[in-house]
């Protein structure tokens, strides 16, 4: 068993962004992963999700649960209130929409 958690408000949470085309999406709050996949499924646009987590067995937990996902997910060791310097360390300047749950 990788992860017993049941993503809160997935429904509701992807309408928010049915209309948006996500390119890069940063999720502040990755935990196993569920919501991300739901994203990366619904928006096949996404080229970067970054993933970002202050727990590092959650993040191992999100990449075992994400694994078909590699090439469009980075894992980020932090805290979400940090985003701006996450993003600074990975040359982004901006995203396309982020979330936390
Ligand atoms: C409810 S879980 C997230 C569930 C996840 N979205 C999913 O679908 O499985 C909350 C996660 O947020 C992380 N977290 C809480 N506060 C944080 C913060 N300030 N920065 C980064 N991660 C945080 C926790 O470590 C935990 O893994």
């Amino acid at each position: 068993m990788t992860s017993p958690h049941v993503s809160v408000m997935l429904k509701e949470t992807l309408e928010l962004f049915s209309d948006t085309k996500l390119t890069i999406f940063f999720d502040g709050t990755l935990g196993a992963g569920g919501h991300a996949e739901a994203f990366l499924k619904a928006h096949p646009e996404i080229e970067k999700y970054l993933g970002c987590d202050r727990d590092q067995s959650a993040l191992e937990i999100a990449k075992t649960n994400l694994s078909s996902w590699n090439e469009k997910v980075e894992f980020l060791h932090g805290n979400f209130a940090d985003l701006d310097l996450l993003l600074e360390e990975k040359g982004i300047e901006k995203v396309d929409g982020f979330f936390l749950t």
